[in-house]
């Protein structure tokens, strides 16, 4: 029906007769011409309507916005002093000859061009109008040359891909499962995967040695801005590798992704410990384009009189961190305020803090709050951070999980509210995880999940747990955890330990696993992977705040699809089908009967 896009029209097509097919953008009424701004997936092109072409004129009259026409006309050069240089089609414009309504459209809920005026709920319920808005095109088509460079790399290096089921058993990462009722087995439901992870392995141990699949995974937990119960993974999966092999080949993806897509080179990746990571960032996932640093004063705070302080400094599990800012003396009594009410949010009982106006002054050149109980060890302490006049140095006293956590979060937050930021991209790979972490009952869980590999012998793992750690990696880039795996355990020994340690006994892991303990048996090979978070990874290189933004049918925060209504309710009968039957709701309380 057409002969080019909107978007494709510049000057080399002068005198050229096109046909275009699109969407009314916007109608203006000139005076005796009518001016259409014709909209398409590739961009929007100025058509002009003159009265002499009565009968186009007449349809163009009656056009509104969002109608759906086709256009034939001649292109020529905009009038002198109407060119638009900031518009791709700007230096060109449409002579209409014929235009024909293929379609009416009522008016639309929201302007596309007024979009920010109305909430995120109703851009969801008329997904299908925010999809033309050409942000949103531009983010969609981006998702899908990612898609399309990390496939045509993968595909040059022997990947083969493979599709998992999605009708299949609990596959454990960690969040709960969405279940489906089976018709034909009564009272058995299947789950749908938190991940192929069982898949591929049992795919290694058929000998594919390489797989890979642009997956979709079903996890029901609580909602963030990066999070979605429906997402999608690039996943990833070969035999006879170890972790340099894998981090290599996912690392050169990633590297050639950024070139191809963004133009972008990426800078090195610097392989950090877990536990250097909390150390210095109290994060497993820090974002080094922040400058900022947590510097452990235990030590110092043991011996002063403030127990807020001394108490964390001298128990086990305490933890007592600095995290100074350079030029933040500048921060107001209200910004300090409010930054105390945000590590409120990660359990923080305060937010304690030093300002150094003038050091040379001693403690006259310092205003605190704490500074009073610091006096024998306020030098040491200065120097220890590096703190100089108009800096501040904040503190964070509390269990060791507390103070990570806050000060973590302040950082990141300080790194955005100040605009701290060294670089544009800053990825790494984070390593040497623990194979477990306690909950609060002391119970132990599996930190990524429980077919990887530890670094030491099954005997060493038994032995000391708490302390192990495993053969597992994480791509972090800005902040953002992108991709995480592992070794997996090949051997069928190995994975009972493991089991073992998780209070998983042996007929509960016969019974849930036991298709994976038999193919252990049956000759698996040393095998590993790890899987990328797609809508992340769009996220982060289209610039967007949240993951609903490069997802074309994203679910809300509550796990809900505005625009198909899902999930509803369904008929007596479709339930009968498979053997459910409903609790009655609970009454709000105080309901009468
Ligand atoms: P993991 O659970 O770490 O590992 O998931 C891998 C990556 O998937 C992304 N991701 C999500 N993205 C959006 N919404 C979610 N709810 C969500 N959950 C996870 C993250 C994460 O890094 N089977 C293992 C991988 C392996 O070991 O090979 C797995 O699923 O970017
Ligand atoms: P207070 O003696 O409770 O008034 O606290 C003195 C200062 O210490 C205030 O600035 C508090 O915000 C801060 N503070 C209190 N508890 C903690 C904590 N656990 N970690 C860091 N700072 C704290």
């Amino acid at each position: 029906m057409r002969s080019h896009y909107c978007g494709q029209l510049n000057e080399s097509l002068i005198d050229q007769e096109v046909t275009l097919c699109g969407w009314v953008h916007r109608r203006r009424d000139h005076g005796g011409v009518i001016f259409l701004d014709m909209r398409d997936r590739d961009g929007v092109a100025q058509v002009v309507v003159d009265p002499d072409t009565a009968e186009a004129f007449a349809t163009a009259d009656r056009a509104r916005s969002e109608y759906v026409l086709r256009i034939r006309g001649r292109i020529r050069l905009r009038p002198e002093g109407t060119q638009n240089p900031n518009m791709p089609t700007g230096m060109i414009e449409v002579l209409a000859k014929d235009v024909e309504v293929l379609n009416t459209a009522a008016t639309p809920p929201f302007q596309l061009d007024e979009h920010g005026k109305v909430g995120e709920e109703v851009r969801l319920k008329y997904r299908y109008v925010d999809l033309r808005r050409p942000e949103m095109i531009e983010k969609l088509r981006l998702r899908s040359r990612i898609t399309h460079s990390v496939r045509a790399y993968l595909e040059g290096e022997g990947f083969l891909d493979i599709e998992t089921p999605i009708l299949t058993r609990a596959t454990p990462e960690g969040a709960r499962d969405y279940l489906v009722p089976s018709r034909t087995h009564e009272g058995h439901f299947f789950a749908l995967p938190q991940s192929p992870q069982l898949f591929k392995q049992l795919l290694m141990v058929s000998g594919f040695d390489r797989y890979y699949q642009i997956a979709k995974c079903f996890r029901d937990e609580d909602l963030r801005a990066d999070r979605q119960p429906e997402f999608t993974q690039i996943d990833i999966e070969a035999s006879f590798i170890e972790e340099r092999d894998i981090m290599g080949i996912t690392e050169t993806m990633v590297r050639q992704l950024f070139q191809d897509v963004l133009d972008v080179a990426l800078p090195e990746f610097p392989r950090m410990p877990y536990s250097e990571a909390m150390q210095r960032y109290g994060s497993d996932k820090p974002d080094l384009r922040i400058p900022l640093e947590l510097v452990d004063v235990d030590d110092l705070m043991q011996s002063v009189d403030f127990k807020v302080f001394s108490g964390p400094a001298k128990a086990d599990d305490g933890r007592v961190a600095a995290l100074k800012v350079s030029g933040g003396a500048k921060l107001s009594r209200k910004e300090i305020d409010d930054y105390t009410k945000f590590v409120g949010i990660y359990g923080a009982k305060g937010l304690a803090w030093i300002k150094v106006n003038e050091r040379a002054k001693g403690l006259d050149g310092l205003q605190s709050p704490i500074v009073k109980f610091m006096e024998g060890v306020i030098e040491e302490l200065l120097d220890r951070v590096g703190a100089e006049d108009g800096d501040i140095v904040f503190f964070g006293a509390d269990k060791a999980r507390v103070v990570n956590e806050a000060l973590g979060a302040l950082r990141v937050k300080l790194g955005e509210d100040l605009d701290l930021y060294t670089a544009d991209w800053a990825p790494l790979w984070v390593v040497d995880f623990p194979m477990f972490e306690a909950d609060d009952n002391g119970r132990l869980a599996a930190l990524h999940h429980p077919f990887t590999a530890p670094s030491c012998a099954p005997e060493a793992l038994k032995a000391s747990p708490a302390t192990a750690l495993s053969r597992a990696y994480d791509m972090v880039l800005n902040g953002t955890e992108l991709g995480g795996g592992s070794i997996r355990i090949h051997d069928q020994e190995m994975q009972r330990v493991v089991f073992d340690v998780l209070g998983i006994g042996k007929e509960e892991a016969e019974e849930k696993f036991g298709f994976l303990l038999d193919a252990l048996k049956f000759g698996a090979p040393p095998h590993g992977g790890l899987a990328f978070g797609l809508d992340r990874l769009v996220m982060l290189m289209t610039g967007s705040r949240t993951i609903r933004d490069v997802i074309a049918f994203p679910k809300t925060q509550s796990a809900a699809d505005l625009m198909t209504d899902a999930p509803g309710e369904v008929s007596k009968e479709q339930l009968r089908d498979l053997h459910i039957r409903l609790r009655p709701k609970a009454k709000p309380e105080g309901a009468g009967e």
